[in-house]
């Protein structure tokens, strides 16, 4: 018999578009299954609990024949069930194992509380445990946005930006971190704006206005020197004109950062940004997304 805590158990990975035929076959097979997606990762851990070590082996086989039968049904990697034996205490922080510290750009690394990074001199961790509200860093939108601010902080140093679309807080810690300075972040979606206020709490930011607000009615305080916006693409440029009133040009040409874009719906920002006297100086695209960089002039007439 397994101690009281361990838990005998079968567990794989898939992806979260072949879950609906993971589920199938499970309930074919009648188990007790349980399940983490995270779709930021685009990961879904399984779990299917069995009442001893022999039992879980007997259905890792069955399991591996099953899912083997419908290869052809599945569009990721065909998973791979093995038993497993799970502690107690693994099973409570399982979801965990799904985030794993990493460096996003050249300088910031990502680090859940629970997970060490051997940092080098010029590291800046961000630590920041993920939540309910999009932004954990896995995202490629995300991550996009980290590299384009990273590489703003050595250009421009200590200037004004705005989060729009806060999100968990990521990129207005990021911010302070880098040394942007006044940060200013705003979602419409307020638990985005308690978990930002919060985890910037929790990493001693101090400094940064969030309110909860919509694209729609959002003012800043005052116009930026970089505004960031990870937000869908379809509300970037409904509100295209509004994010590039909000640039401040005083100081030279502003820089407008683009996210929450499909790599087809880009050419269509392009268009709409590049008709209001933005230029694009650089764009990434990570997995399915593309996001921009562009600058508005300095003296150009607004839109
Ligand atoms: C893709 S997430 C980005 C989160 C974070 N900034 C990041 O980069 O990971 C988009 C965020 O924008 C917010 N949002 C979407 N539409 C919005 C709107 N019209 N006005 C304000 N916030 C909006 C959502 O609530 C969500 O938190």
């Amino acid at each position: 018999m397994p101690s009281t805590d361990t838990i005998p158990c079968v567990e794989f990975r898939a992806a979260p578009a072949d879950l609906p035929i993971v589920e199938a076959i499970l309930e074919a097979a009648e188990l007790l299954w349980s399940s983490y997606t995270n779709l930021e990762t685009a990961q879904v851990l399984v779990w299917v609990f069995t009442d001893s070590a022999a039992e879980a082996a007997a259905v890792a086989d069955r399991l591996n024949t099953a899912l083997a039968a419908r290869r052809q049904d599945f569009t990721g990697a065909l998973p791979r069930p093995a038993a497993a034996m799970l502690r107690q205490e693994d099973w409570e922080h399982s979801w965990q194992r799904l985030f794993k510290a990493f460096r996003v750009s050249s300088r910031l690394v990502l680090k859940p509380s629970w997970e060490t990074w051997p940092a080098e001199p010029r590291d800046i961790i961000l630590e920041l445990d993920p939540g309910m509200c999009f932004g954990t860093g896995y995202h490629g939108t995300t991550r996009a946005c980290l590299e384009f601010m990273d590489d703003l902080a050595e250009q421009h140093g200590r200037v004004s930006l705005l989060d729009a679309g806060c999100g968990s807080g990521i990129l207005s810690l990021a911010a302070a971190r880098l040394g942007f300075e006044p940060v200013a972040a705003f979602d419409h979606d307020p638990q985005a704006v308690a978990m930002t206020q919060a985890n910037l709490e929790r990493a001693g930011v101090s400094r940064v206005e969030v309110r909860c607000a919509d694209l729609a009615d959002y003012a800043p305080a005052r116009p930026c020197r970089v505004v960031v916006a990870n937000i869908q693409a379809t509300a970037l440029l409904e509100h295209r004109q509004r994010l590039c009133q909000w640039l401040d040009t005083s100081a030279g040409p502003a820089t407008l950062v683009l996210a929450g874009i499909l790599t087809a719906q880009y050419p269509g920002i392009l268009a709409g940004f590049t008709s209001l006297g933005c230029r694009e100086v650089d764009r990434r695209t990570i997995d399915e997304w593309t996001s921009g960089r562009f600058e508005f002039p300095a003296g150009q007439k607004r839109p």
